[in-house]
């Protein structure tokens, strides 16, 4: 059975994430698996303050240790999953801070797994989609789902 997280990029209160995540979960629900379990993880949860760790996450466990407990919680949590649906606002044409910093923490946890990535926001976010997508590929050397969904608001409802 593999675990797959479905992560909600957003950190403010309130934020839209909450509803498209539970959206998008609904959706998956429909088409339940013998293989993959669906499990939310809300980065907002994890408390994580812009990135204080002295150790380069590449470094991590090979080399040196998180210092942090914030760091080492995060780091568990992702480790231990299968796959990642990352379900994403867009914020001045990029990637949200909050999404950002998470993903700057951690580095080993990630390459090789699989990875799909929803983008919402007036236009369906495809820029931060894409940001996130390329640094996942090329840097955390994810498998990126080639489809990328990216979910545009109704006129107004911002
Ligand atoms: C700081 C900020 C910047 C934003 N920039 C964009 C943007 O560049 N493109 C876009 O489509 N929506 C943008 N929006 C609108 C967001 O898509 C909308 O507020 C959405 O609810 C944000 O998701 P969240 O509530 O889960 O944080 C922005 C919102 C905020 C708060």
């Amino acid at each position: 059975m593999s675990k797959i997280a479905l992560i909600t990029g957003s950190t403010r209160t309130p934020r839209a994430g909450d509803h498209v995540v539970n959206w998008v979960h609904d959706i998956l629900k429909t088409r339940p698996s013998d293989n993959l379990t669906i499990e939310p993880l809300s980065i907002a949860d994890f408390n994580l303050p812009v990135y204080d760790e002295p150790v380069m996450p590449a470094l991590v466990p090979a080399v040196k240790q998180f210092t942090h407990e914030h760091s080492k919680k995060w780091s568990a949590a992702i480790a231990s999953f299968d796959g990642y649906i990352f379900v994403i606002p867009e914020y001045n044409y990029g990637l949200a801070g909050g999404t950002k910093n998470a993903i700057d923490y951690l580095k080993n946890e990630w390459p090789g797994k699989p990875v799909a990535i929803i983008s919402y926001g007036v236009h369906g976010g495809g820029k931060a989609n894409e940001q996130l997508a390329q640094s996942l590929k090329e840097v955390m050397l994810m498998k990126v789902v080639g489809t990328r969904v990216e979910l545009a608001f109704a006129a107004g409802l911002i």
